[in-house]
């Protein structure tokens, strides 16, 4: 037996080995319970008594160079310095993304109008969900006929018969004309609940943003104006306006704001219900009982109000066809933002 081939052949063995599960092959061949160097222990007893002794120590030196080799070698496939492997911690491998957060395109829109109305002198107030039933339709000179009192309307809360979730931002206007006097300008965004059934366009929780401003001198042209600003920081230059009379208890008198609609530019067509305008929001100028109600002279002063749904401005602005999409989480929607 040539010991010197033997040991050629496990040097370029080990060269070869390109892992650490081949190594262990490797290791096994050699080292194992039944492998080469256990072959040649076992054939020792077998020689003449004279050559034993050289054999022995020949394949102790076998031995101790495969342990050797295999050593060196299981080095190149761990991380310098530890025993880790290098398939574990491979730092040329791209790492696992961490998405960031955004804002809700809700939140985006809200911004952006109230960043329109600070420009212009606007303060932003937030009045809160649970309202009274007074600030809700008493103070804002809603009848206590009027069918959205009914409990079946609105949201009352069980134990707490005059408390409600508010179905509007209006209340927002009692709240703060209690409290300050003119002269006022004010925005209230803010969440608002109805017992609406939902479907594609309507939800039980939206939000709205109202807007009121209240001086001596105040006129129903100021509102034009400044509703015509927005509208057209929002949706662009060309977009048109129109005021169409309307109803409302706490406004006199009252309108209906409509703007040409984007998508047809008010050619007429399914979004708009070939109409050519879209609905964005009521207004008027508030009401003397408003007033009255909140210790302010309605000899003195006067003041216009507005109130806009901003799941539907922001339904128009980003082409969004159905309102659920924006309450349901769902990240390929939420990401487009
Ligand atoms: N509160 C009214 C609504 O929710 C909107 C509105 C606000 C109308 C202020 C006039 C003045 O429909």
């Amino acid at each position: 037996m040539d010991i010197n081939a033997i040991q050629a052949q496990i040097e370029s063995d080990v060269t070869k080995a390109a892992s650490l599960p081949e190594l262990e092959e490797l290791r096994v061949k050699y080292l194992g319970r039944k492998g080469l160097i256990a072959d040649l222990t076992g054939s020792i007893p077998g020689l003449p008594v004279e050559q034993r002794g050289t054999l022995g120590k020949q394949v102790n030196a076998v031995k101790n160079r495969v342990l050797e080799l295999l050593a060196a070698k299981e080095k190149t496939f761990l991380i310098p310095g530890s025993d880790l492997k290098k398939r574990e911690f491979d730092i040329g491998m791209p790492g696992v993304a961490q998405d960031l957060g955004g804002l809700h395109p809700i939140t985006l829109v809200t911004n952006e109008i109230c960043a329109i109305f600070r420009k212009m002198g606007f303060s932003v107030i937030e009045g809160p969900e649970i309202e009274t039933e007074y600030n809700n339709f008493t103070g804002l000179n809603i009848p206590l006929e009027h069918p959205s009192r009914e409990a079946f309307d609105t949201f009352y809360l069980k134990d707490y018969a005059k408390m409600l979730l508010r179905s509007h931002t209006s209340p927002a206007q009692v709240r703060i004309m209690q409290n300050k006097k003119p002269p006022l300008a004010i925005v209230v965004p803010g969440r608002v609940y109805r017992p609406d059934a939902v479907d594609a366009s309507h939800s039980f929780m939206f939000h709205q943003i109202e807007g009121f401003m209240v001086d001596e001198g105040i006129r129903f042209s100021d509102l034009k104006g400044i509703l015509e600003l927005l509208a057209k920081n929002v949706f662009g230059n060309d977009i048109k306006m129109r005021f169409r009379p309307h109803f409302f208890p706490f406004t006199e008198p009252s309108a209906e704001v409509d703007i040409s609609c984007i998508i047809c530019n008010g050619q007429g067509c399914s979004v708009c219900g070939r109409k050519g305008w879209l609905e964005i929001l009521g207004s008027g100028m508030i009401h003397p009982n408003v007033f009255k109600h909140v210790g302010i002279d309605a000899e003195k002063y006067t003041g216009f109000a507005f109130g806009m749904g901003v799941e539907r401005i922001a339904m128009l602005k980003y082409g969004i066809n159905d309102i659920r999409l924006f309450f349901e989480n769902d990240l390929r929607f939420l990401k487009q933002f």
